[in-house]
């Protein structure tokens, strides 16, 4: 019998509640599972179930619909998936770095002030990389008032982002001067620095509910959060996002999406970089 078949019979999932469950990802994530996903939703919630010594999974549904906020979110967080790096997709950050800081230089010069977000932030490693970008230019930017909002809807990747610690291998791909922004801790561990940290506030925020924030954006970052979202959970996303930016602010999403037919608010610039129409 191989380990799966073993651990179904754990706790069996019948069809019903695998429904039961998506319908619940759904409400409180925005993720629509495929149907193919059995196995994973058994083996991200199976431990919850043992945590929580319930019999089975129809209990565990139970508990969901009856609104328990704590378990609601250790719900979501067992279910997001949250794979991340520094750097990732780097033409994003060369072109942030090259064009989007010099035009807001420009069209800021009055304000001074700079706003990015990064919308389902993760772990942390996406806006660090916008911090150091921006350290990079902040020569550009003295005396301005610079932030970079980070956001995700598991409260257990927003903890390790705030703390800023990261296993030393995460870091082994960016340059020495990159690497420098970050402090070494014992046990193999790097840690960022003070001045990572003052650029980023993390905050916990599901992006299907309120944005309890004000203003707007010069940049957004959303990328491999919406791969996740059916169609009209993307486009109802993308035109609160529209709403919070101005003409020619630049959106970036990850290398798999589109807004192709979802929002026609952004012109597309370039690989995954959106322009805000005016
Ligand atoms: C694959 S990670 C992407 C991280 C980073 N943006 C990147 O591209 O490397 C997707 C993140 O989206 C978050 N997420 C999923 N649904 C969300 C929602 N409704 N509100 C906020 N964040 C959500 C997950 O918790 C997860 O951390």
């Amino acid at each position: 019998m191989s380990p799966a078949s073993a651990r179904v019979r754990e706790f069996p999932l019948s069809a019903s509640e695998f429904d039961e469950i998506r319908r619940l990802v759904l409400e409180h994530t925005g993720i629509a599972l495929a149907a193919s996903k059995r196995e994973l939703v058994y083996s991200r919630l199976v431990r919850r179930l043992r945590r929580l010594k319930l019999d089975g999974f129809r209990a565990y549904i139970a508990l969901l619909s009856r609104g328990e906020t704590a378990e609601l979110e250790q719900f979501t967080n067992a279910i997001t998936t949250n794979l991340t790096s520094f750097f990732r997709e780097p033409h994003h950050f060369d072109y942030l770095s090259e064009t989007v800081l010099p035009q807001i230089e420009r069209k800021n010069a009055s304000t001074r002030r700079l706003r990015i977000w990064s919308a389902g932030c993760s772990t942390g490693e996406e806006a660090y990389s916008i911090a150091i970008a921006l350290l990079e230019a902040k020569a550009r930017f003295r005396g301005w008032d610079v932030r970079i909002l980070a956001t995700d809807l598991d409260s257990q990747v927003i903890a390790t982002a705030a703390a800023g610690e990261y296993a030393i291998e995460r870091l082994e791909k960016l340059s020495a001067a990159r690497r420098s922004w970050f402090g070494e801790l014992d046990g193999g561990c790097a840690v960022a620095g003070k001045e990572l940290k003052s650029l980023v506030s993390f905050r916990r925020l599901n992006l299907l509910h309120d944005w309890p924030f004000k203003g707007s954006f010069d940049v957004i970052m959303c990328r491999n959060v919406v791969i996740y979202f059916d169609r009209s959970t993307q486009c109802a996303l993308f035109e609160r996002m529209a709403a919070r930016q101005r003409a020619s602010d630049h959106l970036f999403i990850g290398h798999s999406e589109s807004l192709y037919k979802v929002c026609a608010s952004y012109e597309l610039i370039g690989k995954t970089i959106y322009r805000r129409l005016p």
